[in-house]
C-alpha cells in the first residue's frame, strides 16, 4: 500500500510518519518510511540543490523535483512495494501539483503528465492531507527547525498552495482523505493511523 501525506508547511506530518510507522510495525505490518524531495544519495544531493538559497527558475525547479521522483519510485518505492511493505512517503507527485503549479504557475496539465512520466503511472493508494491555515503552520516552523528557500516564500503562495491542496483533495475524493493538523500531534496520528487500517481492512 502506498500512501503519501501532503499538505502546507508545519503542518506536523514528519511527525505523524514517525507515529504511524511504530504503531503499523506493532500491528505487525512492514513499512518503508520516506520523503521527497530527498531519498537515497542521489535525492539527497537534488534536495540540496533545490532547498538552499539561490535564484531557480520554476521550469528547473520543476525539473529537479521530477528527476528526484523518477529515480525515488523506480529504485526505492516500487521495491518496497513489490516486497509487501507499506510506504510512507512525506510528499509526492500532489506536492509538484501544488507548488510549481498552483502557487509558482506552471500548466497544471503539464505537471500531471510530468508526473505520469516520473512515476511511470504509479499512484498513491491513499494521500493524506494535513491541512491548517498557513499562517498557523508558518508560526509552528518559526519557532522551530531553520526554515528553507520554500518555507520564506510569502504568506500569499502558501495560502496558494493550502487551497490547490483543497481543489486537488475534492477532485479525487476516493483517494484524498483531509485532516484537521490543528489537533494535537497523538490525536493526527490516531486519525492518520485509522484511515489507513480501514482501507488494509477493504
Ligand atoms: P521539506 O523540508 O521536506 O518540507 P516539509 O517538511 O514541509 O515537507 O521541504 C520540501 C519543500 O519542497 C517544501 O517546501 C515543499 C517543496 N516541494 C515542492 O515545491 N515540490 C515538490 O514536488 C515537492 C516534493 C516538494
Amino acid at each position: 500500500m502506498f500512501v503519501t501525506f501532503e499538505g502546507p508547511e508545519g503542518a506536523g506530518k514528519s511527525t505523524a510518519i514517525r507515529g504511524l510507522a511504530s504503531a503499523l510495525e506493532a500491528n505487525g505490518h512492514r513499512v518503508f518510511v520516506t520523503r521527497e524531495p530527498g531519498a537515497g544519495s542521489f535525492g539527497t544531493k537534488i534536495r540540496a540543490l533545490l532547498l538552499e538559497e539561490g535564484d531557480v527558475v520554476p521550469e528547473a525547479e520543476l525539473l529537479l523535483f521530477l528527476a528526484d521522483r523518477a529515480n525515488h519510485v523506480e529504485t526505492m518505492i516500487r521495491p518496497a512495494l513489490a516486497e509487501g511493505k507499506i510506504v510512507l512517503c512525506d510528499r509526492h507527485a500532489d506536492s509538484s501539483v501544488v507548488y510549481q503549479g498552483y502557487a509558482r504557475g506552471v500548466d497544471i496539465e503539464f505537471l500531471k503528465r510530468g508526473n505520469a512520466f516520473a512515476t511511470k503511472g504509479l499512484k498513491p493508494d491513499l494521500t493524506l492531507l494535513f491541512d491548517l491555515d498557513p499562517s498557523v503552520g508558518l508560526s509552528r516552523i518559526s519557532e522551530g527547525r531553520d526554515n528553507n528557500r520554500l518555507d520564506r516564500e510569502p504568506l500569499a503562495f502558501h495560502q496558494k498552495v493550502r487551497d490547490g491542496f483543497l481543489d486537488l483533495a475534492s477532485q479525487e475524493p476516493a483517494r484524498w482523505v483531509t485532516l484537521d493538523a490543528t489537533k494535537a500531534p497523538d490525536a493526527l496520528c490516531a486519525d492518520a493511523l485509522s484511515e489507513i487500517l480501514s482501507r488494509l481492512g477493504r
